[in-house]
């Protein structure tokens, strides 16, 4: 467990460190047991700070020597913080050494050093490095690292840290070191060090600056053959950079390692990245589309970081958008360029908006709503959120769009001509943005701009439009609210970009003409809402227009528009923004669902499923025609024909009723598989994979259609008792030539239910029993599927004796627990409640282990309050009895006891 208790840090508290640590002396003797550090820093007063003592911060360390100037001086212990009063008078440097040990084999909790198969890794973001020697453990203090690695060359034959590699040689008793030197300054959460039995793949580039370089990916003897992905994503992401914002590497030597246990995706350690597996390893026969691409944006998101995070950095945690948005900013446009045609552009917004829409829209209407530059918190490592990356990826988007393309590309020089080698805040970001672009809409509206930091919460935007046919005049009028947060209970106007055209009747696009204006402009154009309310007046309107409002998602608020069917069905037809097309289809869809849950008329079988028919034949005639259609690719039509989440559904209601909103989204499936039975077959028909396997977009596309295609004819086969397609994705299962293609079978079969999803999921295991990202798919897959009559839960519990599971290990238990509790709502919502129960035992179980895994599975619940009755209650009753533990992390602590405090 942590040490001290948990008290909330205030973002208005900021003041700056009492010193300055320039240099940093680390030794480390590795041993899994017992790991001796011996660290010498030279410390100086900062001179701006009022005289106080060094507090340096340390969790489960034992100590063993203090030393200031070589000689020993008094200390104490206060807290966790090793407390110095007596330090040498003046403003002169002085250096300070500190013995400490550690026991890296008994780190549970993948925070600081520790070993994970036999070889170390360290994790620091946020607060690690104060588990591996005592310091001044926050980002704001930027130091010169020198660190000397000795290990036993048999275990530990690579020996990695930040920078370049500056000597090597033996030692005694078959030990040996290596010294390395990082030449930037750093804060201490980019400190790594790795030392084990590994291999790399490696790849020498020249810049276009003309500089060598020595890309290296190091992972465990026998995963060299699925780095090659890994090594392309990285010199792609390098070529990006420097095309796109002039930004080039600034090492001679960039590593990234892979570790099977980590907490995260990967970690931006200077010059020395580190990699959970999943975001590393890929080969066609084990990893899926899906993988490709998420190895390519992780890669890119963490290399990124080289500029945004570690050249600049942050603050204080407060600020953790400043990197984490911008990062993910940048590595959304990075997979958008590799993806290359607007259209495969457009999938992959839709799909960075789906994310947004399903996991940060609940997280923001919440309890554990916080704005993207939070004001307090308990714990740093809960507020990694969807909230900060995603969102804040959204404000800088926006910022981007205010400024445009160009503009952007400026504001960026500024901010490193400003800021480089600085920690900074998000003003300092904003500030340059705008100062790089004066006349900007940005620039004019900054302050109310920069509300999107400081407000929680997603505002809704409400159109209204009114036609006089008379005076050919449209009228638009915009209005924008938030609903009150946590300790936020008014908002005032944020600023927001509204993209928007006018569609004919007939689907083609007219120009647009605010009064006023002397001449049409162009057929799309961004205007900026940043009042309570705005109204347009388009003139030389000819007919009454459709609104496309919102294009490309142009801020991240809830748009309400009273459109009719009719005008949905013109939009998905006829828009010329590829979202938007997409987003008429899921307001048609969401409108069927939500009238469905409502409607008390439909007829119920004994298994809650609904026998009434729902779906419009309208609808169903445009989902036919868009699986048809000639002219669209296959990746969008496989996120036109995928409804809304069961989440993103549940999110539009005041009162959730889990089962209804999945009964009735099982039963618009259903109808849809049946309806469309000759499209689907057709559409499985028409998007084989020919030739080699490639995970470009094009590609990748075809098989996500084909895979929902098989997917929807195992359905329909279900309910008409054909087993033709069963037998179809059998034998494709069987012969698939790579794992997209084979698991999608896989999941054909297991999602319909049919006998044969049993021996398939048997043969699945057996051909790749000996792959840890294959085995967690296995458990996924079986934790994610369709609930039968309460089946899914002991199937859970059941799979947990599985010799092949392991609480300890972040992704194992992500596959089996969190694929459950977070990603199966029809079979975790029990009427029963054992979900929740079987919810509460884990998180209690893993806070034992690993308090940052239990934290986000402690959030499962955050939504209990919005369940109808008998939900509410027995959700309350298992948060509940989560938080009268008395001996939890704060982690889950502040989880927890936000969840029952927000209503
Ligand atoms: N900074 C990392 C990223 O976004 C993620 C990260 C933060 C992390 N804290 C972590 C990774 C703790 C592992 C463990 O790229
Ligand atoms: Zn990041």
């Amino acid at each position: 467990m942590k040490e001290g208790q948990a008290t909330a840090i205030h973002r208005l508290d900021y003041a700056p460190p009492a010193y300055w640590i320039d240099t940093v002396d680390l030794t480390f003797d590795l041993d899994p047991a017992k790991t001796r550090v011996l660290n010498k820093m030279r410390v100086r007063r900062n001179p701006d700070a009022p005289a106080q003592p060094l507090r340096l911060d340390g969790e489960e360390l034992n100590l063993a020597r203090v030393l200031v100037n070589g000689a020993g001086t008094s200390f104490k212990l206060e807290g966790g913080q090793l407390v110095l009063e007596n330090l040498p008078e003046g403003d002169a440097p002085f250096e300070l050494e500190i013995f400490t040990t550690c026991a890296p084999a008994k780190n549970t909790q993948l925070s600081g050093l520790y070993v994970s198969g036999d070889t170390f890794f360290t994790q620091c973001e946020a607060e690690g490095f104060r588990r591996i020697t005592y310091f001044l453990d926050r980002p704001d203090v930027m130091a010169s690292y020198s660190v000397l690695l000795r290990a036993d060359k048999a275990a530990c034959p690579v020996l990695l840290s930040n920078g370049n590699l500056v000597e090597q040689g033996a030692l005694p008793e078959g030990r040996h070191f290596a010294r390395w030197q990082d030449p930037h300054k750093k804060p201490c959460y980019l400190f790594a060090l790795v030392a084990g039995k590994l291999v790399a793949r490696e790849q020498q580039i020249i810049s276009r600056a003309g500089q060598p370089h020595l890309l290296q990916v190091y992972v465990r003897p026998g995963d060299l053959g699925k780095t090659e992905h890994a090594m392309n994503s990285l010199m792609a992401s390098i070529a990006w950079d420097e095309a796109r914002f002039g930004l080039s590497l600034d090492l001679e030597r960039f590593m990234i390692v892979a570790t099977s246990d980590f907490n995260m995706g990967a970690m931006e350690n200077k010059g020395l990245n580190i990699f959970n597996t999943k975001y590393v390893l890929a080969s066609e026969a084990t990893a899926t589309d899906a993988d490709f691409a998420h190895i390519e944006s992780v890669v890119g998101h963490e290399y990124f970081h080289n500029w945004t995070g570690n050249r600049v950095t942050c603050r204080d945690w407060f600020q953790l958008s400043l990197k984490e948005g911008l990062t993910v900013f940048r590595d959304q446009e990075f997979s958008q360029d590799m993806a290359g045609s607007p259209s495969a552009r457009a999938v992959k917004r839709i799909e960075d908006v789906r994310v947004l829409r399903t996991a940060q829209f609940p997280e923001d209407a919440g309890p554990m709503a916080h704005p993207v530059r939070p004001d307090s918190y308990v714990e740093i490592n809960n507020f990694y959120t969807v909230t900060i990356y995603e969102k804040g990826a959204e404000v800088v988007r926006m910022q981007h769009n205010l400024v445009g393309r160009k503009g952007f590309a400026r504001g960026m020089k500024l901010y490193f001509e400003r800021h480089d080698g600085q920690a900074v805040t998000c003003d300092d970001f904003a500030q340059a943005m705008a100062d790089a672009n004066p006349a900007s809409p940005l620039a004019l509206h900054l302050d109310g701009f920069k509300r999107w930091y400081s407000q929680a919460g997603t505002p809704r935007v409400r159109a209204e439009g009114a036609y006089d046919a008379a005076t050919q005049r449209y009228t638009l009028t915009l209005t924008q609210s938030c609903p009150a947060t946590p300790g936020q209970p008014d908002k005032r106007p944020f600023v927001i970009p509204v993209e928007l055209g006018l569609l004919a009747q007939d689907g083609s696009a007219l120009p647009l003409q605010l009064e006023g204006e002397a001449a049409p402009g162009t057929l799309s154009r961004t205007v900026v809402l940043q009042e309570a309310g705005l109204t347009l007046s388009f003139v030389n309107v000819p007919s009454a227009p459709v609104p496309s409002l919102l294009r490309g998602f142009s801020a991240p608020v809830i748009l309400e528009c009273d459109y009719s069917d009719a005008e949905l069905l013109t939009l998905l037809a006829h828009d010329s923004d590829a979202f938007n097309r997409w987003e008429a289809s899921q307001r048609l869809a969401l409108r069927i669902a939500t009238q469905a849950i409502a409607d008390s008329a439909l007829s119920t079988g004994a298994e809650g499923q609904i026998d009434s028919k729902i779906l419009p034949a309208s609808y169903i005639e445009a989902m036919r025609s868009v699986l048809r259609h000639p002219g669209l690719d296959a990746a969008f039509k496989e996120l036109v024909l995928t409804l809304p989440s069961e989440t993103y559904i549940a999110e539009q209601l005041d009162v959730v009723d889990p089962q209804r909103v999945h009964a009735v989204r099982e039963a618009m499936r259903q109808e849809l598989a049946a309806a469309l039975q000759a499209d689907w077959a057709w559409a499985w028909e028409q998007h084989q994979h020919t030739g080699a396997y490639r995970p470009d977009a094009a590609s990748a596309g075809r098989r996500a259609l084909a895979g929902l295609a098989l997917a929807m004819l195992c359905l329909a086969a279900r309910a008409s008792g054909d087993t033709v397609w069963p037998g179809k994705a059998y034998q494709r299962f069987k012969d698939a030539g790579n794992m997209t293609d084979r698991f999608n079978a896989l999941s054909a079969l297991v999602a319909s239910g049919h006998a044969l999803a049993q021996p398939a999921l048997a043969r699945f295991h057996q051909l790749f029993k000996d792959d840890a990202l294959v085995i967690d798919k296995w458990f996924a897959l079986q934790a994610g599927s369709p609930d039968r009559g309460g089946n899914v839960l002991p199937l859970v519990r059941q799979l947990m004796q599985h010799p092949q599971f392991s609480l300890k290990n972040p992704n194992r238990a992500r596959s089996l627990i969190f694929s459950y509790c977070n990603a199966n709502p029809g079979a975790f919502h029990r009427q029963d409640a054992a979900g929740y129960v079987f919810w509460s035992e884990r998180v209690m179980e893993l806070d034992a282990i690993n308090p940052q895994v239990a934290a986000r599975l402690a959030r499962a619940l955050d939504r209990w309050s919005k369940l109808a009755e008998p939900w509410r209650t027995a959700a309350r009753e298992a948060i509940a009895r989560v938080a009268a533990r008395p001996d939890l992390s704060n982690d889950v602590r502040e989880v927890v006891t936000r969840a029952l405090a927000n209503v």
